[in-house]
């Protein structure tokens, strides 16, 4: 296993490119179930979860190949692979994906529920409300949700519940929808970057679908959804981390392949914290040159403020002036870093699905636990922010959604290296 060593009090200064985003890239290449042809993806990084998102898919019958120029092809060469296996679906929930396009292309379809998950509970319930709004008559048997696929009616349906919407439920439901007979609508629709990178994706393959970005998509079924070439956004929240690393050292970082309009919630509460922020086409640029203020931040689906920035946020305030409220509306019990945040010598105390925040804190290297993903990139900050040297243990978690972070890190002068551990 890897760990990773930050010796910490060093300001981030320079340029540096965020990669392709995760979270658009897992759902898109589960359209290559549906299409009749290739589909060639650009800008898809280099990750863990791609990896096994290709694997479950292979299982699945599609070929993915990544190309030595660095595209994504998958071409779903056999229509009889209906089981997406425990095995693979426990490492990876977005397995899930696989469901909507299973669920519109093969007569039976078997898919285990993904496994447990270190930020809370993950139900399923709407990505099933909706499919079997369209006819599907899925069961849950043996860990498995099972039951006939095609023959798919289009139907309105709701898709609110108590935490919002669904993503990758929303992913699903639109994935099955562009190829049922008849007419869509799916009302509190998930607006996320990554669910409007997916309907672009669908849209070039040949699907009807209006409404993109907003909280009702209509979608008009096609019969048949052709291979097509998409280049994938850029991903939001690794910029966006890159961008906090960048504030909580009292640095002057540049990230391209940070938009505006994916980030403006981050850039304003940066602001709000006293943080200078500029963006200029794809590209944002952030400088600290005081100590930052507390700043209260609420979790929201998009356009609100990212459940996957919210503890990378946390470890950039333990050291702003004043007391800041860091308030989960997504996931109410996402706060697993805060007791390794704790160990480098931030005050956090948890209410219930709110974190008080009391800054101001000087920080000091610890050897820390990740704990999932996002979790592990507050670590990281929280290293470059201490003094002297702080491991990180179990980065496997973050491999899963940054691509050579290290690398990207170094170049902005973070001081930080990757070994195995022993
Ligand atoms: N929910 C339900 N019922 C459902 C589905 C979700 O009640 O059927 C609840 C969830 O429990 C949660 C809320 O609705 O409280 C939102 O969950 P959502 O379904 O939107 O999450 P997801 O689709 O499983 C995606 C991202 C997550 C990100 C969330 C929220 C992917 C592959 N994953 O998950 O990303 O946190 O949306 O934006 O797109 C990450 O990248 O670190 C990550 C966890």
């Amino acid at each position: 296993m890897d760990a990773m060593d930050i010796v910490g009090g060093r300001r981030l200064e320079g340029r540096v490119r965020a990669s392709g985003a995760k979270n658009a890239a897992l759902p898109i290449m589960a359209t290559s179930i549906l299409a009749e042809g290739p589909i060639r993806l650009k800008n898809v990084p280099d990750l863990a979860d791609i990896r096994t998102m290709s694997r479950l898919l292979a299982v699945l019958g599609v070929k993915v190949e990544r190309e030595p120029g660095g595209d994504l092809v998958l071409n779903c060469t056999s229509t009889r692979k209906n089981e997406a296996p425990y095995r693979i679906m426990k490492t990876m929930r977005a397995g899930i994906c696989v469901l909507g396009p299973l669920v519109a292309r093969r007569t039976k379809v078997k898919v285990s529920l993904p496994g447990g998950c270190a930020i809370g509970d993950r139900p399923v319930d709407l990505h099933l409300k909706g499919l079997r709004a369209l006819g599907a008559n899925l069961d849950i048997r043996h860990g498995y949700i099972v039951g006939p696929g095609k023959r798919l009616r289009g139907a309105e349906m709701y898709l609110g519940g108590p935490f919002g919407s669904t993503v990758t439920g929303t992913a699903n439901i639109l994935m099955a929808a562009v190829v049922a007979k008849g007419v869509t609508v799916i009302d509190c629709a998930a607006c996320e970057p990554e669910v409007q990178d997916l309907c672009r994706a669908l849209v070039k393959m040949g699907a009807q679908i209006q409404g993109i970005g907003s909280p009702r998509l209509v979608v008009e079924g096609v019969e048949r959804l052709t291979g097509c070439e998409h280049t994938v956004i850029p991903d939001r929240i690794e910029a966006g981390t890159l961008l906090l690393a960048g504030a909580a050292t009292g640095g002057d970082v540049t990230v391209e392949g940070a938009r505006w309009n994916d980030l403006f919630a981050l850039v304003h509460t940066l602001r709000e914290a006293g943080a200078e922020v500029e963006h200029f086409d794809d590209t944002i640029r952030v400088r600290a040159r005081r100590r930052l203020k507390s700043v209260d931040v609420t979790t929201l689906p998009f356009p609100g403020f990212p459940t996957d920035l919210q503890a990378q946020m946390m470890a950039t305030l333990t050291s702003a002036d004043g007391i800041s409220v860091i308030t989960e509306k997504i996931f109410p019990d996402r706060f697993m870093h805060v007791a390794e945040l704790g160990r480098m010598g931030a005050r956090i105390r948890k209410e219930g699905n709110a974190a008080v925040v009391h800054g101001a804190r000087h920080l000091s290297g610890a050897p820390v636990m990740a704990s999932d993903l996002r979790a592990s990139a507050a670590l990281v900050i929280a290293g470059l922010v201490a003094d002297g040297k702080t491991t990180v243990s179990r980065i496997y978690h973050l491999d899963r959604g940054y691509e050579k972070i290290e690398q990207k890190l170094g170049r902005l002068g973070a001081k930080i290296r990757r070994y195995r551990e022993s």
